[in-house]
């Protein structure tokens, strides 16, 4: 156990020692401020064994706690509608179907191997350039209203699952001609909802993989006042059709350019997102048992929304510092008219944390500081017209994320100096 670490197990009467499945429930790690939530919403609610950090972390922010506890889906749907209206700020939890599992977030990454650092020079502006010049708002735009129009994206109903098809179309449409790109759904248990993933073969380090995503699934908890009927409208369109639509993007330039990664690259479509990271936390798990060699993630959650002077911020708990340093640079060079400012969103708050929590290097530039964001989330009015009709804002964080990946893909010795180049290909305009 890492000094200054120390775990605390508690059994409690009320659940008992012996209760490792949860047929009738859930268990979740959560954070300080989502706990206090579940005791107003369940007095009765039991620590089963905490986490508390009493020096700054890679995982857990300076004095923070983390909070093993078993409760009721009804529970869990509440707690989740209540962070948003209560906290006004992020404070998540992660869902787990064991407490094992459960109790297993407590502790530091194991994983088996140390996976591969990249080099994080910026030396592909050749082909950088010309790949940002083309990124349209208008094709975003489309994709977030395309996604946004199903009546909901909830991850384990229908109408996810008809949403999860589309995706799988668009990518498979958009990279129709490329043998070296193959779309799969991975599924989680039963439910409905696949993750769906794209991957690019890397041409000399195909071992290596780069992780970019976004959630695909949606949820509304205000209209139903905490427990959703499932069928409810929950557009999503910020959260996160501007991610998921992000991911298009990407892969659209990166079929247009004819360009073929040397590390392996991976679109993750996430499911499940909503009510706990199922569907990352899924892949993330599996990734590092197979000791999968993930040498970078970063996370789109929420792009489209406008609210703050900043144009990027950037999240620094549960992320790698070195990364995020990386995510500055790139802006500097290739997005240098953009403001970067630097938050933290709690426990749990989105897909990256679940890399983060395998021990991967995963990065989450964000739409606003907090309190900024978008106030319609988890709402039927994240809309389309909410985000202002516009997808300017989004296309800004698919730069980044095409910026990060066409660097990141490359080997530092496969380098093409500016120099050779005709200067006018180099010009970029944000
Ligand atoms: N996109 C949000 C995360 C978010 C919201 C970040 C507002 C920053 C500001 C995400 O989809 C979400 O709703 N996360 C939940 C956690 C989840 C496990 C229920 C949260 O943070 O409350
Ligand atoms: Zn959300």
């Amino acid at each position: 156990m890492k000094s200054g670490v120390a775990i605390l197990l508690f059994f409690c009467f009320t659940f008992g020692s012996a209760r490792a499945a949860s047929p009738d429930g859930v268990w979740l790690t959560l954070g300080d401020p989502a706990y206090r939530l579940l005791q107003r919403i369940n007095p009765q609610t039991r620590i089963q064994a905490s986490h508390v950090a009493e020096g700054r972390g890679a995982l857990i922010g300076e004095s923070k706690s983390v909070f093993v506890v078993h409760a009721t889906f009804d529970e869990r749907d509440a707690l989740a509608a209540a962070v948003h209206t209560d906290l006004h700020h992020c404070g998540g939890f992660v869902a787990h179907d064991s407490m094992a599992d459960a109790l297993s977030w407590l502790e530091p990454p194991n994983l088996a191997f140390t996976p591969t650092r990249p080099g994080y020079d910026i030396d592909q502006h050749v082909r950088v350039l010309p790949m940002l010049a083309n990124v349209s708002d208008t094709r975003i735009g489309a994709d977030i209203q395309s996604l946004s129009a199903f009546q909901n994206r909830y991850y384990n109903g229908s109408h996810g699952a008809d949403a999860a098809d589309w995706l799988v179309t668009q990518w498979q449409l958009i990279a129709a001609g490329r043998s070296d790109i193959h779309v799969t759904k991975v599924y989680r248990g039963t439910d409905l909802m696949p993750n769906v993933v794209l991957s690019i073969d890397g041409t000399d380090l195909p071992e290596q993989i780069l992780v970019l995503g976004a959630h695909l699934d949606s949820v509304n908890w205000r209209d139903a006042g905490g427990v959703p009927h499932r069928n409810e409208r929950a557009p999503g369109a910020d959260d996160d059709a501007s991610g998921v639509a992000g991911l298009s993007e990407v892969l659209r330039a990166i079929v247009a350019h004819d360009f073929h990664p040397q590390r392996t690259v991976q679109l993750m479509a996430y499911s499940g997102e909503e009510f706990g990271l199922y569907g990352s936390s899924y892949l993330a798990a599996s990734y590092a048992s197979n000791q999968r060699d993930v040498v970078g993630v970063l996370q789109l959650d929420m792009t489209n929304y406008n609210g703050s002077d900043a144009d990027i911020t950037i999240i620094d708990d549960y992320t790698d510092a070195e990364q995020n340093g990386f995510l500055e640079q790139l802006v500097a060079n290739y997005l240098p008219s953009l403001l970067v400012a630097h938050s933290e969103c709690d426990y749990g708050c989105s897909d990256h944390a679940s890399w983060t929590q395998q021990g991967y290097a995963a990065s989450f530039p964000f739409e606003a500081a907090f309190g900024e964001d978008n106030p319609w989330i988890h709402s039927s009015g994240d809309t389309w017209v909410n985000s202002g009709s516009q997808a300017l804002h989004a296309r800004k964080f698919t730069r980044l994320a095409l910026a990060w990946l066409a660097e990141l893909s490359q080997e530092p010795t496969d380098r093409i100096f500016a120099s050779d180049f005709d200067n006018h290909s180099l010009r970029s305009s944000n």
